[in-house]
């Protein structure tokens, strides 16, 4: 049976929101039941997470030319679950009063804020905040691949910006532009910088016209390589950056739920410094599976101190000459 530790846990984290930590808290439920002996109920518990997981909201196909450049998402982070500094958070909550009262600014002629640029290294957020706000508004996610997109199109990228953005306007939703450096970095070929100038116009054309409800979010890993006239066109700009020791006790707290045990995370936060939040995240689950394999309750710290170490090594790696971490 679960403790009564882990029953309040479970109550908590759904109150709270926190799908990922009712998941990790019912995981360990079935460990514990595993290791009871009850192997029939452990089971059960790891089908109903797992069919929960890939439970799909039924989606409105998208229009067939739009297949492809446009991959819809079902939005399911929430804002509790986003360890972002306080005016981060300040920035988000502006978004949403404006959006959830944006038909009082339209009776004065105003437009709530809609077209936003994140900027930060990878692995922070970026994608996750989109995901957030989408699920605070309860608007379907559109991402669109802007790497993808120049490769795959090349030569018609400026029709396919065109489809996109006559979607933004038919649909209602937040369309995310993600990996937006792809259309300002000066790389490869003549050929290929024309063409990414070519975009990048085309880009700027679209969005200065765009007066739809949907909200635009376009998301780099790196603000330098973007033509400055870019800023001008966006209603905000939000700074994304690795987790500060208070915020990396607290992704901690959060990740490990109750396999956290009696380890400290305040004394876990400096050993971390220098990863992303989704680097953290990956050592924490590294860590999880551990315990679990090896049918203990909570992570070990000298364990999670290790999986920490393992992701210094690979970031370092993914980091050699200042290439940009593909993590994750
Ligand atoms: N600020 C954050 N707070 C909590 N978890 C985070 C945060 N940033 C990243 N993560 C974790 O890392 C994963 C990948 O992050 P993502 O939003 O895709 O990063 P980015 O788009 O900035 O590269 C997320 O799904 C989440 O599990
Ligand atoms: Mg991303």
């Amino acid at each position: 049976m679960a403790t009564a530790e882990q029953i309040k846990s479970l109550i908590n984290s759904h109150f709270n929101g926190s799908d990922e930590r009712f998941a990790t808290i019912a995981l360990q439920i079935a460990a514990h039941e595993a290791r009871s002996g009850r192997t029939t109920v452990a089971e059960e518990i790891k089908r109903a997470i797992d069919h929960s997981k890939s439970k799909t909201i039924k989606l409105n196909p998208l229009q067939k030319d739009l297949q492809g450049l446009i991959i819809e998402s079902i939005p399911e982070k929430r804002m509790n679950e986003l360890v972002i500094s306080k005016e981060i958070k300040k920035r988000l909550e502006r978004i949403l009063t404006e959006y959830k009262q944006r038909h009082k600014l339209q009776k004065f002629g105003l437009s709530h804020r809609r077209k936003i640029l994140l900027s930060g290294p990878p692995g922070t957020g970026k994608t996750m905040t989109a995901s957030v706000l989408a699920n605070e508004m309860q608007l379907p996610l559109f991402i669109v691949s802007m790497d993808k997109m120049v490769t795959k199109y090349m030569g018609e990228t400026g029709a396919k910006l065109r489809l996109i953005f006559d979607a933004i306007k038919e649909r209602n939703g937040i369309y995310l532009f993600d990996e937006f450096d792809a259309i300002g970095a000066e790389r490869g070929n003549e050929n290929e910088v024309g063409e990414m100038r070519r975009v990048l116009n085309a880009f700027l054309q679209f969005i200065e016209n765009d007066f739809s409800e949907s909200l635009i979010i376009a998301a780099t890993n790196n603000l330098s390589v973007l033509d400055p006239a870019l800023f001008r066109r966006f209603d905000d700009v939000i700074y994304f950056k690795n987790p500060d020791t208070t915020e990396a006790t607290l992704l901690l707290k959060n990740l490990l739920g109750l396999f956290i045990g009696t380890i400290k995370p305040e004394t876990i936060a400096k050993e971390i410094e220098g990863l992303s939040h989704a680097e953290i995240s990956l050592g924490c689950i590294d860590a999880i599976k551990d315990a679990i394999l090896a049918d203990k309750k909570v992570v070990d710290k000298k364990t999670l101190l290790s999986m920490i170490q393992d992701r210094h090594h690979i970031h370092s790696k993914t980091n050699l000459n200042g290439q940009t971490n593909p993590i994750p």
